[in-house]
């Protein structure tokens, strides 16, 4: 509902959040525009420019020539998600300049603003100057940008004052009065993606990734950034409730109902750990006959879908370097596509095609129609793409993933699936800022360390990092239930429970269930019950406690029935944590526990595991061990 033409009670210049505690100001000084954020009467962001800077684009006297404001009251619904439904409450400020407008919105926990270019001329974007002023002494949790390995590191805590290389977004702050505040942005399009640094002057700045040519972005006006998003709470885990982002994004234009979250197996780890290989030979992983077992595995688990990587043309000696030649419409002589699609159809089982681009951008571009197409025919429903490399090469050019040229590549496969009815998990993707709202066919990405780095480059706090951090820009596909933890290629820094846990608290609308399959039919079956009914897709999602690297506890509530699942995970430190059960319903539930031993250890005794099962109900107060390095799952049947 627009309601135009609302005065707020102070100066023309600044906006309230519906609730009265957020408040944006802008402030015209020396032809400079800055803001200020004040949450009650705290400045939490202090007076902070806002500037791009735009080759042969004359900038007019920076004169306000209008501004007005208005309350927007609205409760979105998503297609799928951690929360059915986000409310969109906020007010917005329109502030309109000669060439361009700044839009702000104001809501109870976030602010975000953009800035929209007037005009038909094409344009270049040199730089982005905004700033974000927060006290230099925060303590912030940040992984580096500009690295090889893209958004795949491990979260470190620093102040903001060490901040002399930029970062990447959401990048989660504590300003020293302990509000918590996250950085990040929302519906990037036609841009480079936003990194974070102190710039000259000591300030909190953006630094858009640049074009391979130091442009920060090519444009056609009219054309508008990103929303520059500021969440705002008042403890890390009410920050994690934050779901502004989505709503700052367009509902879709599309239909998109053929949207299904999918759980899924896969011929996967059995390359991690040394038993197959991606490459044809002796070993391979991806034949029709391996393909048909996973199949069939899949019915026996009650999984409905399974991965097959390693099936296409162009795996053969080093692939990181060979990619280049990768086919994505033919496949080895052992592994037949038609047939596998039939088997896997008349079992009912989703395939989950694979891509690896390995950052050869330009050969997938010439192939990426075709390939699709191929899938498609054979009603292949969901892909899972792969951008291996440290750079992207675009039009002959090496770029980085998440420049402008990157954004939009990616942007061209999740339009190009929709069209197909064709849903994607985008590992080495662009940071999520919300696009599935407009695109529900995007069920999730990678974008952060994931369990392909168990074996070694894993800390037990990662996990307990990610909620405060990288999943505050959505699902992550972390490659869950890895049950055989002792493995002597790949040993696991975790607890059993540990691995069921993840299946709760870390989201994906694509959801994998890694191990190899005789693991859980012969080893663990029990276990797997968990894995087998834990929903992708969820009404309300109920954070319970944490702290940003320690621990992190968290309910859901499954879409499709009455029931609520419960997970958590904690660091190197074992700790108990007392759940209220009050987000429960009135009546009883049946909950089914996976809980570390008392003698479990992630180094030394990660198998030790009680599974129980006890009635329950909402005014009971669980209280649950986690051993170090361990967490927990609950499942809550409604009786
Ligand atoms: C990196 C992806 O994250 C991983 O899941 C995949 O198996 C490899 N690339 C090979 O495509
Ligand atoms: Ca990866």
């Amino acid at each position: 509902m627009k309601r135009w033409g609302l005065k707020n009670s102070e100066t023309e210049k600044s906006i309230i959040s519906p609730d009265g505690q957020i408040k944006f100001e802008l402030d015209i000084k020396n032809h400079q525009i800055f803001y200020h954020i004040f949450k009650k009467d705290q400045e939490i962001v202090k007076n902070s420019k806002l500037d791009l800077d735009i080759a042969d684009y004359k900038k007019t006297n920076l004169k306000l020539i209008s501004f007005r404001s208005f309350r927007h009251d609205e409760t979105v619904e998503m297609l799928w998600g951690e929360d059915q439904f986000i409310d969109n409450t906020y007010v917005e400020g329109e502030f309109v300049f000669e060439k361009f407008t700044i839009r702000v919105r104001a809501f109870n926990d976030a602010v975000a603003f953009k800035y929209e270019l007037t005009g038909d001329e094409n344009v270049t974007i040199k730089n982005e100057l905004t700033e974000f002023n927060v006290d230099l002494d925060s303590t912030c949790w940040q992984i580096p940008a500009y690295r090889p390995d893209r958004y795949e590191y491990n979260y470190e805590a620093a102040k903001v004052y060490d901040l002399k290389e930029s970062v990447h977004t959401p990048l989660t702050i504590r300003i020293p009065s302990g509000i918590y505040l996250s950085v990040h942005e929302a519906a990037l399009y036609d841009y480079g993606s936003t990194t974070i640094k102190l710039d000259e002057n000591n300030i909190l700045s953006t630094d858009v990734t640049p074009l391979s040519d130091g442009a920060k972005a090519y444009v056609t006006l009219p054309w508008n950034t990103p929303w520059r998003l500021i969440m705002i709470a008042d403890s890390a885990i009410d920050l994690t409730k934050n779901r502004v982002m989505y709503v700052l994004n367009e509902p879709p234009k599309e239909d998109f109902s053929w949207v299904k979250t999918l759980k899924f197996i896969g011929i996967w780890w059995a390359m991690y750990v040394g038993e197959w290989t991606w490459a044809p030979g002796e070993r391979h992983g991806a034949t029709t006959a391996h393909a048909k077992e996973y199949i069939n595995a899949a019915v026996e688990l009650g999984i409905k879908g399974v991965l097959i990587e390693g099936w296409n043309d162009g795996w053969e000696g080093n692939w990181l370097e060979n990619g280049v030649n990768n086919k994505f419409t033919t496949s080895t002589p052992d592994f037949n596509l038609e047939e596998v699609a039939s088997y896997a159809k008349a079992k009912n089982i989703e395939l989950v095609g694979h891509h690896e681009t390995v950052g050869f951008v330009d050969n997938y571009e010439n192939q990426i129609e075709d390939a699709y197409n191929y899938y498609a025919a054979n009603g292949v429903h969901y892909i899972k793409t792969g951008y291996a490399g440290s750079m992207i090469t675009i039009n002959g050019k090496k770029e980085y993933h998440h420049s402008q040229a990157g954004v939009n590549h990616y942007q061209k496969t999740v339009e190009l699936a929709a069209k197909k009815q064709i849903m994607l998990d985008i590992h080495e993707p662009i940071k999520g800022t919300g696009i599935e709202r407009t695109w529900p066919n995007l069920l999730t990405r990678e974008g952060a360390r994931g369990q392909e780095y168990e074996g070694g480059a894993l800390r037990p706090s990662h996990p307990c990092y990610l909620p405060y951090t990288r999943l505050l820009a959505g699902g992550m596909d972390y490659t869950n239930g890895i049950f055989d933890i002792e493995n002597s290629v790949k040993r696991i820094s975790t607890t059993l429970a540990r691995q069921v846990a993840y299946f709760v608290t870390i989201y994906s609308g694509m959801t994998m269930a890694a191990d190899r399959p005789f693991i859980y039919k012969e080893k663990f079956p029990e276990l797997f019950e968990f894995v087998k009914v834990v929903p992708t897709n969820f009404e309300k999602t109920v954070p319970i406690c944490g702290e940003v690297g320690d621990f992190y506890v968290v309910a859901r509530k499954d879409r499709d029935s009455k029931d609520w699942y419960l997970g958590g995970v904690t660091d190197q430190d074992g700790r108990s944590v007392k759940v209220k059960l009050d987000f429960l319903d009135a009546g009883m539930y049946r909950a089914y526990m996976y809980i570390d031993g008392k003698d479990a250890h992630f180094r030394d005794n990660p198998y030790s595991i009680e599974i129980s099962k006890k009635r329950v109900k909402k005014s009971d107060i669980l209280d649950i061990y986690m051993a170090p390095g361990g967490g927990f799952a609950i499942r809550l049947e409604k009786i």
